[in-house]
């Protein structure tokens, strides 16, 4: 079952204000050209729309990234989940030699004096600026990244004409065939780790070479029971975070479905089945900051 997301969520506003600032800041990369919000730009889903990232220095990474809306509700971070939170997550891309390319005594030497930062660090913390505090303000910046008012939230709080009849039989059908069984919870996804293939050999059928991001959660823990397992990843605005998986394989929802239906669920779903359940994703399209994710401006 999904729950729907709430209206608020109640957070200290001027530490969002100096992590959404922070977020946009290039000068945390190696050579002050990639923000965090150049790989998961708000007005793209929170992701970079690609099959896989591409870096400081066009080094192309591994992995898709996903996105940083709702992250909040994700119960672990990173595909394989290797970060505990979102404090610890903000460590990786600034340190990733194929990221940000950085380190933050670096980036630190090039935001301690800016006048934007020094008083809103001086003010909010009792130790000032630290690696620590940015990565906590960019964290709670995070947190506000909620994403409310979808027709499908709308519908669950009552209004029972904010979605389709497609949609209403879309969701039936999701719930009925077992997709809600991974996908569940407010963020529709998050929760747990699942095995990629849990029913039917995904990669086999993917094709091309097993690479080591393939493995998942067996990086992190190097226990046999854990390859190809990754975090179950959020559905909410799945519209505007194509492609999809870990590896970008699927440029469309249709597909993404349909590989779900084979490969976690052993199921060949009809035609028909898969456009219900794909109108009922489209409805978890919600808001930031009042405005629809599909219509989100780039910010400079
Ligand atoms: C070069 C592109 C790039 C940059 C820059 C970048 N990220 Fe990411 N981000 C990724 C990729 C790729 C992943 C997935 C990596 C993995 O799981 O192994 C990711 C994962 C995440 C996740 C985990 C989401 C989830 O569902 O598990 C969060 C949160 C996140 N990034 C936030 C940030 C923040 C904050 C910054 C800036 C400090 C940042 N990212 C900079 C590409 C990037
Ligand atoms: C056994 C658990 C499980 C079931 C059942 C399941 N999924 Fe998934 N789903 C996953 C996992 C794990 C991934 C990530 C796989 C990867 O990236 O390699 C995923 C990925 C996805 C994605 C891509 C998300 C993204 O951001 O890349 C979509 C869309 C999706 N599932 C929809 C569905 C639908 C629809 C159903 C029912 C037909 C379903 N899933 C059933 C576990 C499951």
């Amino acid at each position: 079952m999904i729950q729907p997301i709430p209206l608020t969520v109640d957070l200290n506003a001027r530490v969002v204000a100096l992590g959404d600032r922070l977020f946009h800041d290039k000068r945390l990369s190696a050579d002050d050209s990639l923000a965090c919000a150049g790989c998961h730009g708000l007005d793209k889903g929170g992701t970079d729309q690609a099959k896989s990232s591409t870096g400081v220095g066009g080094k192309v990474g591994p992995i898709a990234a996903p996105t940083v809306y709702n992250s909040s509700y994700n119960h672990v971070q990173f595909w394989d989940g290797r970060a505990a939170d979102l404090v610890e997550q903000a460590d990786g891309p600034v340190n990733n030699a194929i990221e940000m390319a950085s380190n933050w005594e670096q980036a630190i030497g090039k935001i301690k004096d800016d006048p934007c930062y020094a008083p809103a660090f001086a003010d909010l913390y009792t130790d000032g600026m630290t690696e620590r505090n940015i990565r906590h303000a960019i964290a709670t910046f995070e947190q506000s990244l909620i994403t409310p008012n979808s027709p499908f939230d709308k519908y669950l709080m009552g209004d029972a004409n904010a979605v389709s009849e497609r949609q209403r039989l879309g969701y039936r059908t999701y719930i009925a065939v077992g997709c809600g069984s991974c996908h569940m919870g407010v963020a529709a996804g998050g929760l747990q780790f699942e095995k990629m293939g849990k029913k039917a050999d995904y990669f086999k059928a993917r094709g091309g070479p097993i690479i080591k991001e393939d493995h998942g959660r067996f990086n992190f823990t190097g226990k046999d029971a854990d390859r190809h397992f990754f975090k179950v990843p959020i559905l909410r605005n799945i519209e505007v975070t194509f492609p999809y998986f870990h590896d970008g394989s699927a440029e469309n929802l249709s597909d993404a479905i349909d590989k779900m239906a084979v490969h976690q669920l052993g199921a060949r779903l009809p035609k028909p089945q898969i456009a219900d359940i794909e109108a009922f994703l489209l409805s978890l399209t919600g808001e930031y900051k009042g405005v629809p994710l599909t219509q989100i401006k780039a910010t400079p």
